[in-house]
């Protein structure tokens, strides 16, 4: 079985954002081995404290290197990608050992994809600024800015994301694209 790495933008508990990337669990259990990188303790990008690798970064480049494809689902904030998701790809950018591009990042040539649940928007604005990035970081980008949803007022109220027939439809076809790539 292929292992997918599922990447959330949001920390948060109830988030939305974990909410759908546990229903693209669903979706891929038959194809894929899912599981969630944790991320919460990664220290601020700063380069006195790059070499030697932090514990925590080294675990979440090991975790990534063994998964043959991941997939972020990440909200929006302020129409760009939120702060703790963009420090941990800075992290995972970056070479290896001091100045060693030779054998390149943790995540180069990786499969990803995207999806992101927000307000109005459908995430549209992260998931431009991501795809772009994610290319500048030689990735292998599935399915170009992949699937967005937008929240209505009810999941607003009551903090649980219900997905349409059309949502599903949509994270069914980005399953079959990013499945067949992996
Ligand atoms: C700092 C901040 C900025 C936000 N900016 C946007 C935005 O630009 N577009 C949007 O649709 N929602 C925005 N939101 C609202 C989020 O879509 C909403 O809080 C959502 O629940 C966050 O995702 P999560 O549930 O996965 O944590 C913002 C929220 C925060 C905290």
């Amino acid at each position: 079985m292929k292992k997918v790495l599922m990447i959330v933008g949001s920390l948060r508990k109830n988030s939305f954002n974990l909410q759908l990337a546990r229903e693209i669990q669903g979706m891929l259990e038959d194809r894929a081995q899912v599981s969630f990188l944790e991320y919460g303790d990664i220290p601020f990008m700063n380069q006195d404290i790059e070499f030697p690798v932090p514990e925590s970064v080294d675990r979440v480049r090991q975790a990534v290197r063994e998964a043959d494809g991941i997939w972020i689902v990440s909200p929006e904030y302020n129409y760009q990608i939120p702060g703790v998701l963009k420090n941990l790809l800075d992290w995972l950018s970056r070479p290896l050992a001091p100045n060693d591009w030779q054998r390149g990042s943790a995540v180069k040539g990786k499969a990803v994809t995207i999806s992101g649940v927000a307000g109005k928007s459908g995430a549209a604005g992260v998931r431009k600024n991501l795809s772009a990035l994610l290319e500048a970081m030689s990735m292998k980008l599935i399915a170009g800015m992949g699937t967005g949803i937008s929240l209505n007022a009810e999941a607003f109220r009551s903090g649980v994301l219900a997905l349409s027939e059309a949502h599903r439809a949509a994270i069914r076809d980005q399953v079959n694209m990013f499945g067949d790539a992996v």
